[in-house]
């Protein structure tokens, strides 16, 4: 039967049957999962909605294996997304921002799962109490263990472009789930009328060039020098490149990562002197928005080498990130290059 006029809704889970009914060869277990992150982000977007009504903001009384103070949301988004990833019972283990050690499952049908799963379960944390949008990022690869056994460690430690399925949920002014399975980018957002994330960004392209630059210039002394140098290019006046450029920082890397992804810019986590290594973390944050950038059009690298190639040597991995609009993550490399 055709749609009447006016109603042409596509929910998250139709698009993802449709998607999967191109495919006969497959199983439907990535599908089963994508649901089920779809209903872990509905549970966490009820909370974070509710956040300052209840009292579950301020430390859980633990610092995460970052050392940094836990959240009690934090924990929340932990607990729930486990939860529902376990329920789908495609993934054998989960590696969390929240947990120093992967969590593996043990019944017999995760211990089949063909997946594993990373994620930073609430991303932008320190903004919860002043009412700016947080994420959850996630990221899906195939587990390399034996299925039926128990996962491993190594089955985390893949390069990023062997991620199956990669994607955020942004609880903004409106709540959006955004992801790819490496077919490109599309974005859905949760109608809170009929409680269903419903598609609103199809087959999303980033602008290869862009003009917003994304950067915690307040640590601008103890950036490299390539760094400091793309700064002032982004603010010298060139009007052929309409520069000077937009400058926007938020502090949460999904929220500034999606504006950009919309607009069109570039967001730089680089090392500095007091984080050598940079700040985010290749496995859960980094790697995801890469792949995401890349299905979109965009560009992601550490600097040196392009993101989804970088190897990971541990769980918690972190990593200089400079991701976004393609001309504008060559012309920071050529700086960089420029400026070693
Ligand atoms: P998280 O809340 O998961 O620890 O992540 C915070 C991250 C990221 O969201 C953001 O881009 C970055 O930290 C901001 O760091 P600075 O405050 O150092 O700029
Ligand atoms: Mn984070
Ligand atoms: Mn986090």
């Amino acid at each position: 039967m055709k749609a009447s006029a006016g109603y042409q809704i596509v929910t998250l889970n139709e698009f993802i049957i449709n998607r999967q009914e191109e495919h006969p060869e497959a199983r439907g277990d990535l599908s089963r999962l994508l649901h089920h992150i779809g209903v872990a982000a509905k549970i966490v977007n009820k909370k974070i909605n509710k956040a300052g009504l209840v009292d579950i903001l301020g430390e859980a009384g633990e610092v995460n294996v970052q050392g940094e103070d836990v959240k009690k949301l934090d924990v929340f988004a932990n607990d729930h997304f486990i939860a529902a990833i376990q329920a789908s019972g495609e993934v054998c283990a989960i590696a969390s921002e929240e947990n120093q050690e992967i969590v593996t499952f043990d019944d017999g049908l995760s211990r089949d799962g063909h997946y594993v799963f990373c994620m930073d379960p609430l991303d932008g944390s320190s903004n919860i109490e002043v009412n700016v949008s947080v994420g959850t990022i996630f990221s899906i690869y195939r587990r390399t263990s034996p299925e039926g056994e128990r996962a491993q460690v190594s089955d985390f430690l893949q390069t990023g472009d062997h991620q199956v399925a990669a994607g955020y949920v942004i609880y903004g002014s409106s709540t959006m789930m955004v992801y790819t399975t490496g077919n490109g980018v599309d974005g859905f957002t949760l109608d809170p009328g009929i409680g269903e994330f419903c598609l609103s960004h199809p087959g999303i392209r980033t602008p290869d060039e862009g003009r917003i630059y994304s950067i915690n210039e307040g640590n601008y002394v103890h950036f490299p020098m390539g760094v400091k140098q793309y700064i002032k290019y982004c603010q010298e006046i060139d009007p052929d490149t309409h520069r000077p450029y937009t400058s926007r920082y938020i502090g949460s890397l999904v929220s500034d990562f999606h504006r950009n992804l919309l607009m069109g810019g570039i967001f730089i986590y680089p090392q500095t002197q007091s984080a050598p290594k940079g700040k985010l973390r290749l496995i859960y944050e980094c790697n995801p928005v890469a792949f995401i950038a890349e299905q979109a059009g965009g560009a992601a690298t550490n600097g040196s080498t392009r993101m989804l190639e970088v190897i990971p040597d541990d769980l918690h991995q972190r990593v200089p990130l400079y991701v976004g609009s393609r001309k504008m993550v060559d012309k920071v490399k050529a700086f960089l290059h420029q400026y070693p």
